[in-house]
């Protein structure tokens, strides 16, 4: 069942990605990678936190990007073409805290009532460790790094950047959360 999952994201994020955006696929494949060696704190969820990882920033296609938020974009996407799982689509539009970004583009509105955040703290945390330790091209990298990184590239007072700036203390939080979840397995 994860198997399938997962095999079937892969396809749809590759179709997507690779040949149009190589270096997102890139950073795709390190955040899915990062969500295997995660499973063991999902259990049964395992292969929805590894379907939302390879799919989370699949609205980034310039062939999906209708409003230009690619949560959103990915999100709508994912329900309207490929009938996707109410919870990972709904994971796909919140990941790492879309929410405060839709609030920066006026589309927190629209986000919050199409795709609730999804009421199941362990998974969306483990989709912000898996998208927050993986640098752009696929490496591990600390949250601190990634944060950094990011407004770097997109620039301080940019959408995004403002967005990560007030975002950062919950993105911590959330890989704090989850390492220690991490450190709490048995083993
Ligand atoms: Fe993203």
């Amino acid at each position: 069942m994860a198997e399938l999952m997962t095999e079937w994201a892969t396809r749809i994020a590759e179709t997507e990605l690779s040949a149009a955006l190589p270096r997102r696929w890139a950073h795709t494949r390190g955040v899915a990678e990062r969500a295997v060696g995660i499973r063991q704190l999902l259990g049964a969820d395992a292969g929805l936190l590894t379907a939302a990882a390879t799919l989370h920033d699949v609205g980034y296609a310039p062939r999906l990007a209708v409003t230009g938020f690619h949560p959103l974009d990915g999100a709508r996407f994912l329900r309207d073409e490929h009938g996707a799982d109410e919870r990972l689509v709904r994971l796909v539009a919140n990941h790492s805290f879309a929410l405060l970004e839709a609030e920066e583009r006026g589309l927190r509105d629209e986000l919050a009532l199409e795709f609730p955040l999804l009421e199941e703290p362990l998974l969306m945390d483990a989709l912000v460790y898996c998208d927050m330790t993986t640098t752009p091209d696929g490496g591990r990298t600390s949250a601190r790094e990634r944060i950094a990184e990011i407004i770097s590239r997109y620039g301080a007072d940019s959408v995004v950047g403002r967005f990560i700036r007030r975002a950062a203390p919950e993105l911590l939080a959330s890989v704090r959360r989850t390492e220690a979840a991490l450190a709490a397995q048995p083993r």
